[in-house]
C-alpha cells in the first residue's frame, strides 16, 4: 500500500517516512526542498519527487499512480507535512504563508476528492500536521491544553494551520474526506540511529541552538525572558520526541484506513520543561557548561504550552517511547555531533 508524504524530506516528515517504512508501507515523498534536504530522502532510500503541493497536475499523477515514481501503484492515503513554519517570517511575509500552507494545501485536498471520485470511492484520507500554535496564548486554567480548548492563533503561521483545520472540517462534512489532524507541541530530538535529525536554516529552535552554543558553533544563547509567571521565570514547553510524533502518524493512518472519520489529537507528553531546564539537561548530556544571556522576551511567546495528551493515548493507543527530556537531548546530541562534527 503506497502512502504519499508531502514534506517527507523535512525534519518531522523524514522521521515519519522511516516509521511508515518500518510498518511495511510503500512511501513516495513530494517535497519542494525549500527547507527539506535531499540527503534525508537519500538516507531513507525513498522514491522522491521534487515539486509543489500546489501543482495539481503533478498531484493527480502521483495519487493515480501515473507518475514514474509510483511504480504504477495508486496512492492510498497522504501524510501532509509540507509547510513553512517560521513564526517571525509569517508576520513579515504572511502572503508566503497563506499561499504555501493554505492555498497549496487546498489544491491537495481537491485532488484527494477528485481522485476518490475517479475511483468511485470516498476522497483519499489525509493526516495533517497542525500545531499548538493554533491555540495562541491559552488561559492559565486551560493548561494542560485539551483539544477542545478555544483556538485563537496570534500569528499568520498559526492562522494558516488553523484555517486549514477549518477547511478539513468542511471537506469532511461536504465530501466525506477522512482526516486526522495532529497538533504538535514542540518537536525535538532525533532518530536514535543518528542519521536523521533537526537541521533548519535558519535555526530558531531552542534545543539545536543550545547545542550550537555549547559547541561554539554559535557565540552564545539568549534566553528570551526570565520574568514569565513560571517557577524559574523562563517559558515552559512540552518537548515531544520526533520519533514519537512519527509513531503517532502510523497509528493515525491505520485508524483512518480502518474506519475513516475526522479526528483531532494533541501530540505532546503532558509534561513541561522550562528553557532553564532544557539548558541544564543539555549540560548534563554534553558534560559542558553553557553561559546563557538573558534577553528581552520574544514577541508572541506564550508563557506555558503543555498538552493534555490523553485523547491520542485513549483512541490511538499512542504512548511516547522517549518521553524523558534527557533522552530527547541525548538523541539530539548524537545527531548534532554527526551532522556538524565533534567540536
Ligand atoms: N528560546 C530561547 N532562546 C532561543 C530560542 C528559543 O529562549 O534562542 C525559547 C523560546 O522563547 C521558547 C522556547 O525557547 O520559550 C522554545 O522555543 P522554540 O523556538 O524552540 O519553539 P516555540 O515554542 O517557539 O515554537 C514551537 C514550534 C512552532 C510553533 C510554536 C507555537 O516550533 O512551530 O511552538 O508556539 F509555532
Amino acid at each position: 500500500m503506497t502512502i504519499l508524504v508531502t514534506g517527507g524530506a523535512g525534519y518531522i516528515g523524514s522521521h515519519a517516512v522511516r516509521a511508515l517504512q518500518k510498518a511495511g508501507f510503500a512511501v513516495v515523498v513530494l517535497d519542494n526542498l525549500v527547507y527539506g534536504h535531499l540527503s534525508n530522502a537519500e538516507t531513507l532510500a525513498v522514491p522522491f519527487v521534487q515539486g509543489q503541493v500546489g501543482d495539481r497536475q503533478l498531484l493527480d499523477q502521483l495519487l493515480s499512480g501515473q507518475h514514474s515514481s509510483c511504480g504504477g501503484e495508486r496512492v492510498r492515503a497522504v501524510l501532509h507535512f509540507a509547510a513553512y513554519a517560521y513564526v517571525g517570517e509569517s508576520m513579515s511575509d504572511p502572503a508566503r504563508y497563506y499561499r504555501n500552507n493554505l492555498g497549496d494545501s487546498l489544491v491537495l485536498l481537491e485532488s484527494l476528492v477528485a481522485e476518490g471520485r475517479r475511483r468511485g470511492e470516498q476522497p483519499l484520507p489525509l493526516v495533517f500536521s497542525s500545531t499548538c500554535a493554533t491555540y495562541g496564548i491559552p488561559e492559565v486554567e486551560q493548561i494542560p491544553i485539551r483539544e477542545d480548548c478555544p483556538q485563537r492563533p496570534i500569528n499568520p503561521y498559526g492562522r494558516s494551520k488553523w484555517m486549514l483545520e477549518q477547511v478539513l472540517a468542511d471537506f469532511g462534512a461536504a465530501y466525506g474526506l477522512p482526516s486526522v489532524i495532529f497538533r504538535y507541541f514542540n518537536a525535538a530530538g532525533a532518530d536514535p540511529a543518528g542519521d536523521l535529525g533537526e537541521d533548519h536554516d535558519p535555526e530558531t529552535h531552542l534545543i539545536p541552538l543550545v547545542l550550537d552554543a555549547i559547541t561554539g558553533r554559535r557565540d552564545n544563547l539568549c534566553i528570551f525572558g526570565n520574568d514569565y509567571p513560571t517557577p524559574d521565570g523562563t517559558c515552559i514547553r512540552d518537548y515531544i520526541h520526533v520519533c514519537d510524533l512519527a509513531d503517532a502518524h502510523v497509528l493515525g493512518l491505520r485508524k483512518l484506513l480502518a474506519e475513516g472519520g475526522q479526528h483531532v489529537y494533541n501530540l505532546g507528553t503532558g509534561h513541561g520543561a522550562s528553557v532553564q531546564e532544557v539548558i541544564s539537561v543539555a549540560q548534563t548530556v554534553t558534560g559542558r557548561l553553557l553561559q546563557a544571556h538573558i534577553a528581552e522576551r520574544r514577541a508572541g511567546d506564550p508563557p506555558i504550552l503543555v498538552a493534555a495528551a490523553e485523547k491520542a493515548a485513549k483512541e490511538l493507543g499512542w504512548r511516547p517511547r522517549y518521553g524523558e527530556l534527557l533522552t530527547i537531548l541525548e538523541h539530539a546530541w548524537t545527531w548534532h555531533q554527526r551532522r556538524f562534527g565533534k567540536q
